[in-house]
């Protein structure tokens, strides 16, 4: 019964998680999405919600059952986390954007199915919202913002681009190319990195690596007093 053993530290923290891949349709028998799992994002709403947080998972599409006690919201495309998410950030004190959100979507969704014709077959794309930034543009003083970074070269250096240019609090970054990091497996390797420092952890289980995550928060958020 490991759960029991849980301190209840994030008592009266409202966490917002999102987690899993984003379907962007094509027409009405197919989508474009990414190998996310949803993993970590679930097993980061689990250990929140065990030490006491109101929590609240933004999911996508995934084939696991989301942890017990937490609000879920399931979503499909970008645009609905986009609503989802936007919508409910005000009340937050801490976001953990998991997920993995396609940054393009078709630009037209056809009525129906796509007949395949001779030759080639090219499709429009458009960019889709970036969640994280926005929020990075409108959070307060008081709220937390931790992104995830998915690299396969330069997984610091592009990590830390994105964590300033996302205006982050922290970013957790993870190579998908390393033997038990990334996407579907039940173990991960990833550096938390902050505007000051950089924290590589071992390799972990996912859920002692949400634990870590959620130590290093509540590290940061005591220190400032939040
Ligand atoms: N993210 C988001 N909205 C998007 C795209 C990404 O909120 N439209 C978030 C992800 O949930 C993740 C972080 O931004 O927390 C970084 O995602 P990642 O794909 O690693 O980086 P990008 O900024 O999209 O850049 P690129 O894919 O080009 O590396
Ligand atoms: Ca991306």
């Amino acid at each position: 019964l490991r759960e029991v053993a849980y301190e209840k530290d994030l008592k009266g923290k409202k966490i917002l998680v999102t987690a899993g891949p984003t379907q962007e349709p094509i027409d009405p028998v197919r989508y474009l999405t990414n190998h996310s799992s949803g993993k970590m994002g679930y097993a980061i709403a689990k250990v929140c919600s065990m030490r006491g947080a109101d929590v609240t998972l933004v999911s996508g599409k995934t084939a696991i059952k989301p942890p017990l006690f937490v609000n879920v919201v399931p979503v499909t495309t970008a645009r609905d986390m986009y609503e989802a998410v936007t919508s409910r950030f005000d009340q937050q004190d801490i976001v953990i954007k998991a997920a993995a959100v396609a940054d393009y979507r078709p630009k037209t969704i056809s009525d129906q199915k796509v007949k395949k014709a001779d030759g080639e077959l090219s499709i429009e794309m458009e960019r889709t919202d970036d969640i994280l930034k926005y929020l990075g543009e409108h959070k307060r003083e008081d709220q937390f913002l931790c992104g995830f970074s998915m690299e396969t070269e330069h997984m610091l250096e592009n990590s830390r681009k994105k964590l300033e240019k996302k205006n982050l609090d922290m970013i957790v970054a993870n190579n998908v190319k390393v033997e038990g990091a990334g996407f579907a497996g039940d173990t991960n390797i990833v550096t938390l990195i902050t505007k000051d420092d950089e924290t590589q952890l071992p390799l972990l289980s996912k859920e002692e690596t949400a634990v870590e995550i959620m130590n290093k928060i509540l590290e940061i958020t005591a220190e400032k007093g939040r």
